[in-house]
């Protein structure tokens, strides 16, 4: 990519095939580089459709996103593969090292580069403690592990990627609020930056964004910092209450 990544979404609209209504409508923003970017609103509100457009698992039905300017379409798979780490939100291991696993995305990277992305993603203690460590063996689906340490490794493989986008699709609700708020704070300097957007179900994990997009029925129905919606937006309320 020519400059780290601003993520820009212009008027899109998208519906899944054969599905009548549209799921997203008219969404618009702008993730910068060096910014976190949140969204929250309730299940089914199409916040991790609106992710999965960002590396292209399905395009916009209307309007157009563009990494740094430049249109999805324009930048070839590659190319976005490499620039984005995405955790989805049911995260996924495969069969293999814990190595392998985190070099799935980052062949090139060394022991030290994944032990500092473990370290990061607070889960250096857990992989320090298994028998063989990096060579210790996940099983297919990473059923031998935890869902929080397998939402934790999935951070630490999308971090060593080192892209300019993070997508995290609600990948701190299984920690508890402890290490969600250690991680998010080892997160800033890694991501520095980076475009960051963040799903989020829980607002203590999105507070300090730099914008927050609440998102109702595929729509962007108020959008600022927390403070700034505490006083402006009735479905924030709620949600922050509930
Ligand atoms: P939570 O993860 O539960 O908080 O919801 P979300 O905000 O991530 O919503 P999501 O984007 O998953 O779904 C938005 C809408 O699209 C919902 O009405 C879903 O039923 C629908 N949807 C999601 N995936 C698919 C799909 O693959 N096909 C079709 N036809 N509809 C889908
Ligand atoms: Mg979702």
């Amino acid at each position: 990519l020519p400059t780290p990544g601003t993520v820009e979404f212009k008027n899109v609209t998208f519906g899944y095939p054969g599905a009548e209504a549209p799921v997203l409508s008219d969404i618009s923003f702008t993730a910068k580089p060096g910014q976190t970017t949140a969204i929250i609103g309730s299940t089914g509100a199409g916040k991790t459709t609106l992710l999965n457009l960002i590396p292209r698992l399905y395009d916009a039905t209307e309007g157009e996103i563009l990494i740094g300017g430049v249109p999805l379409k324009d930048l070839g798979r590659d190319t976005i593969s490499r620039n984005i780490s995405a955790v989805p939100q049911r995260p996924y291991l495969f069969s293999g090292t814990i190595a392998s696993n985190l070099r799935f995305g980052a062949q090139e990277a060394t022991e030290e580069e994944l032990w500092e992305a473990l370290r990061v993603a607070q889960a250096e203690g857990f992989v320090a403690e298994r028998e063989g460590q990096l060579d210790s063996k996940i099983s297919q689906g990473g059923t031998n592990v935890s869902g929080g340490q397998r939402q934790r490794l999935c951070i630490a493989r999308a971090l060593a990627a080192k892209p300019n986008t993070y997508l995290f699709d609600d990948s701190f609700s299984a920690l508890d609020v402890n290490t969600d708020a250690k991680l998010r704070a080892a997160l800033a300097e890694p991501t520095k930056d980076a475009a960051v957007i963040i799903v989020a179900q829980r607002v203590s994990t999105i507070t300090g964004a730099d914008q927050i997009l609440v998102l109702d029925h595929g729509e962007i129905v108020a959008r600022g910092t927390h403070e700034q919606l505490l006083e402006t937006s009735e479905t924030y309320q709620e949600i922050v209450a509930s």
